[in-house]
């Protein structure tokens, strides 16, 4: 096969030519995962490669953009989403950027010798070097072997299985993501996500410019009461988290053992993504308006915007001579700082921004919709929803003022129905404990509605006043099953007998 293959060339140069081919191949596969004083990475040179292939680190630049970065990657990922990156807020305009680490055992960015960003700020001893690992941890090591720096100890946007989401309090360090601005551009965005420890268990929190924006409900037996997919149904969506709390840290780092690119993003709409199963774990649409639901946070929202008001991304276009509104080119906006301009704006129809992903064009005012953009661009038109705030207030008013008239007569009826319950019981009662008594004896005929007995009196309530004395205190008896018991002097108008008996007062 050689010499078919070789033709015209003898052996030995072939050989040579088949060794540099392979060096250069494997080179290209499995460069190196570490780089040490002095060495540098730039656009042109090999990528670091972890030593089982895993992970990538490198140079990269992001579409729509010509900003470039240095960032980390999954090798077989085919959107190469980044991991992590070095520089999000520096970003260089050209490909003059260089990662090394410098004559003091810093890494660093540089750009023609001038330094741009300090990655790590411990100096070690002696001889350091940066290597990639296969959980896609990049690390500076001093001679000791000592963790100077790691790129899991400053995440961005994502997290890998085997980095931690918490609180170190001993060194005062949070690890939480940031999301970028946009696809387009790495900086940091509106969102961040946190894990918040409690008592037993913790909950992750997403802020938007630094207000809680959402949170997933407490970890309770690997679920969270608003992130319903988590861990739900096949077991290939499965996670384990682990949650380690002590006097010096709190925080969580999950395991996904069967998962094939396995992370989680904080994208820029501020949505936890599950890479691994392309799903969404976090908030499913933006927190805005009088979602409260699913763990999004309650936020004012203006008079004039209705219960089902939505944005919807839709290509068309506004016309109209007045005022088309703000054109705000701030690149560190991002489209949901936009959607919180226009929402909270009563004179905004819709939005959009640059091509990047960043800043805010706004249409207010006066202005008529159309569909159909030539221009084919995406723009976020709030759409007015069938409310039953503003048009319908007054139907509530009726229903409301129609209740309150209903308790009110009920209310009433009630009272003079239990009042004149209330005097006929106490008649009645009287009038019982009177003819039990043995003065009187035809009480089986009063009580079976027969006639009344010839020696039977009924007495009124203001002739039993009188003959206690307005039941004072001197005249009761003492207190007996239905009430106290007291005494009274009864004016008989036949005969002069005078007939003292003792009744209950209720
Ligand atoms: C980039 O680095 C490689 C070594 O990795 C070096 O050969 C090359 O000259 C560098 N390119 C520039 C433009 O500095
Ligand atoms: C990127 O650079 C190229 C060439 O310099 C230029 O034509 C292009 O307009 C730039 N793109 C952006 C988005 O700046
Ligand atoms: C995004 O685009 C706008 C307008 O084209 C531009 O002014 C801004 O610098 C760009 N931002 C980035 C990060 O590329
Ligand atoms: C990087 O760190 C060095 C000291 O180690 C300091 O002199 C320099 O100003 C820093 N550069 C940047 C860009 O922060
Ligand atoms: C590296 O990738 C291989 C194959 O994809 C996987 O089996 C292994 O668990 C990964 N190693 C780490 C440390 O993630
Ligand atoms: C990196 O540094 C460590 C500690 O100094 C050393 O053990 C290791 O051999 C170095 N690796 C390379 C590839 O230089
Ligand atoms: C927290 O910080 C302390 C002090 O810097 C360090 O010793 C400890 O290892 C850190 N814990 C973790 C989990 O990184
Ligand atoms: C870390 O997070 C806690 C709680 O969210 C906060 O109080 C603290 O200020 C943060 N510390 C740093 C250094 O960001
Ligand atoms: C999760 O933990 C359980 C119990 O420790 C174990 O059986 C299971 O294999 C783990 N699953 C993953 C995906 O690591
Ligand atoms: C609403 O937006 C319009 C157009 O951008 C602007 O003129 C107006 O000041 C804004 N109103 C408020 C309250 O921000
Ligand atoms: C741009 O927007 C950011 C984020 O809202 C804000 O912090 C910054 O002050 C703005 N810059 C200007 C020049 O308005
Ligand atoms: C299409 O784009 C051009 C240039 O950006 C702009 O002037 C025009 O108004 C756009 N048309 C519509 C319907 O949005």
């Amino acid at each position: 096969m050689a010499t078919r293959a070789g033709g015209s060339l003898n052996p030995i140069s072939f050989l040579i030519f088949a060794f540099l081919c392979y060096h250069e191949l494997t080179s290209l596969v499995a460069g190196a995962s570490t780089i040490g004083i002095g060495g540098e990475l730039n656009y042109s040179s090999n990528p670091l490669v972890s030593p089982g292939g895993n992970f990538t680190l490198g140079y990269f630049t992001l579409s729509n953009t010509n900003y470039s970065y240095f960032g980390i990657w999954y090798t077989n990922d085919e959107q190469a989403r980044k991991v992590w990156v070095a520089n999000p807020n520096t970003p260089l305009l050209d490909n003059s950027g260089v990662l090394t680490i410098d004559g003091t055992g810093i890494l660093k960015i540089t750009s023609g010798g001038n330094t741009i960003l300090n990655i790590s700020d411990q100096v070690g001893t002696g001889d350091v070097n940066a290597t990639l690992d296969d959980s896609g941890n990049f690390v500076l090591m001093d001679e000791t072997q000592r963790r100077l720096w790691e790129s899991f100890d400053h995440p961005t946007n994502t997290l890998l299985p085997g980095m931690k989401l918490g609180q170190n309090l001993t060194a005062g360090q949070n690890w939480s993501l940031t999301s970028w601005l946009s696809d387009y551009v790495a900086a940091s965005g509106a969102f961040t996500l946190s894990w918040e420890p409690s008592q037993e268990s913790g909950q992750l929190v997403i802020y938007r410019r630094g207000e809680v924006y959402w949170n997933s409900g407490l970890l309770r037996d690997q679920s969270f009461d608003f992130m319903p997919e988590w861990n739900a149904g096949s077991d290939m969506f499965h996670y384990n988290i682990s949650y380690v709390s002590n006097n010096d840290e709190r925080f969580i780092i999950f395991d996904a053992a069967h998962q094939n690119l396995p992370m989680w993003i904080l994208n820029p709409n501020g949505q936890i993504l599950d890479a691994a199963n392309s799903r969404s774990l976090g908030p499913a649409d933006f927190c805005y308006g009088y979602e409260s639901d699913n763990g999004c946070a309650n936020s004012l929202v203006p008079n004039c915007r209705g219960h089902n008001d939505r944005f919807e991304q839709r290509r068309g276009y506004f016309v109209g001579n007045s005022d088309t509104g703000g054109y705000d080119d701030n690149s560190s906006l991002s489209l949901s700082d936009c959607m919180e301009r226009c929402w909270n704006n009563c004179t905004c129809l819709g939005f959009t921004n640059n091509s990047n992903g960043t800043g805010c064009i706004i249409w207010s005012g006066n202005l008529e919709y159309r569909e159909d953009n030539p221009n084919n661009t995406i723009i976020n038109v709030l759409v007015r929803g069938n409310s039953p705030k503003g048009n319908k207030w007054w139907m509530w008013l009726i229903i409301v003022i129609a209740i309150s008239l209903l308790m009110l007569f009920l209310g009433l009826f009630c009272y003079l129905r239990i009042k004149k319950h209330r005097r006929e019981g106490e008649q009645k009662k009287l009038l019982h404990e009177l003819t039990a008594s043995d003065s009187f004896n035809n009480v089986n005929e009063i009580e079976n509605g027969g006639r009344e007995g010839h020696d039977l009196k009924i007495f009124g309530f203001a002739s039993l006043v009188a003959a206690t004395n307005d039941f004072s205190n001197e005249n009761k008896l003492g207190q007996g099953g239905f009430g106290p018991v007291y005494k009274g002097r009864l004016p008989f108008q036949k005969g002069a007998t005078r007939l003292e008996k003792t009744f209950e007062h209720h």
